[in-house]
């Protein structure tokens, strides 16, 4: 379905849970406060969601959290989703914490790329950004997913200045070893948190004035990709900050407690719990016809969405 803006709207992302194995400094509240369960969703619910929003467009699914595989019987989940009618790909964001050795078992559920987060390839670094003592072995993981099949791998590392920034060059050699994209993701202010943005933000045009080795490969609805001389895999840009890319934005998304988000930036949601196939076509077009034109993000940082990252998914 068009939006108001001629924008086709093609994609749902469903949050399945705010809970994360890992506590993210720039992605959640401090005391986080869990919804109870009689808040969140059932499998029935959001399979109703689906079916509804493939009336009107939809083809693919993107399943995103918190963290999507805390949540219980989420392969049983990923699988109704895949069966819907009109689905054409279903893909995960996750931590990928919990996905090593199960990289088969969600791949038999439908799931046809996995895009993990991995900000640092330092072991210590990972356990201060993740306020965890959890590690990832990440190497270990992308010999799994390509084991699968499951390509192409996308790894999505927030940028973070005096933090990553120079770990550029080891995410280069990391996609050139497997043949992988690496996205670089500005830091965005959303929700309330606790944390120092603008000692932490560092935009994509302040890399590459740093990373001369990186070329301009190609662009996508929300990512530009650089590749290096000789070397394989890509590394990617994703710029809401410096280079809002909301004119070819193609999302709507769903949160865990059941509202329709038109856009990650806005506080404008439409709450669909409890209602039936008919008020939800409704509102799935309402929500696709709210989406505004852009975010405002430029005009003043007070614009962000009062909901922190966990209860949207990215
Ligand atoms: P592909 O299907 O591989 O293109 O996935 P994707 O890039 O749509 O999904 P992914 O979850 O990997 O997105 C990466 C990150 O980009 C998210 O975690 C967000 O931080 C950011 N992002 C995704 N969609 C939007 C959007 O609509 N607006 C903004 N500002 N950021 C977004
Ligand atoms: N800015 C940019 N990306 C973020 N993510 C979470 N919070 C932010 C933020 N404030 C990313 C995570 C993950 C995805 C779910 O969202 O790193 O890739
Ligand atoms: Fe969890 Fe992802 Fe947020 Fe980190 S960014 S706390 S992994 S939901």
């Amino acid at each position: 379905m068009l939006d108001s803006f001629k924008r086709e709207i093609d994609y749902l992302r469903i949050s399945v849970t705010d809970r994360c194995n890992l506590r993210c400094l720039y992605c959640m509240p401090d005391g986080i406060d869990k919804r109870p369960h009689d808040e969140i969703l059932r499998d029935e619910e959001i399979v109703k969601v689906v079916k509804e929003s493939v009336k009107i467009g939809i083809k693919k699914i993107r399943i995103t959290g918190g963290e999507p595989l805390v949540r219980k019987g989420i392969y049983e989940l990923i699988r109704k989703i895949h069966d819907v009618e009109g689905v054409k790909e279903i893909t995960i964001t996750t931590n990928a914490t919990l996905l090593l050795g199960n990289v088969k078992k969600l791949k038999n559920a439908g799931i046809s790329r996995v895009n993990f987060s991995l900000d640092t390839l330092d072991d210590e670094k990972f356990q201060f950004i993740s306020n965890t003592d959890l590690t990832l072995d990440y190497h270990k993981l992308i010999k799994e997913l390509i084991e699968n099949e499951m390509s192409p791998i996308k790894i999505n590392a927030v940028l973070l200045r005096g933090f990553n920034d120079n770990e550029i060059p080891k995410f280069i050699e990391l996609a050139d070893k497997y043949n992988l994209i690496v996205r670089l993701i500005e830091l965005m202010p959303v929700g309330h948190l606790n944390f120092d943005y603008d000692k932490y933000y560092i935009s994509k045009d302040k890399v590459l004035k740093t990373y001369k080795e990186l070329i301009f490969h190609r662009k996508d609805s929300i990512s530009e990709y650089y590749h290096v001389e000789g070397k394989k895999g890509l590394i990617g840009f994703i710029n809401p900050i410096s280079h809002k890319f909301c004119s070819s934005c193609n999302r709507i998304r769903l949160t865990a407690d059941g509202h329709l988000k038109p856009c990650l930036h806005n506080n404008n949601e439409i709450m669909i719990k409890d209602i039936d196939e008919t008020q939800l076509l409704d509102k799935l077009k309402e929500a696709i016809k709210a989406k505004p034109i852009s975010h405002t993000l430029d005009e003043s940082r007070d614009n962000i969405s009062d909901r922190p990252m966990n209860k949207i998914g990215g």
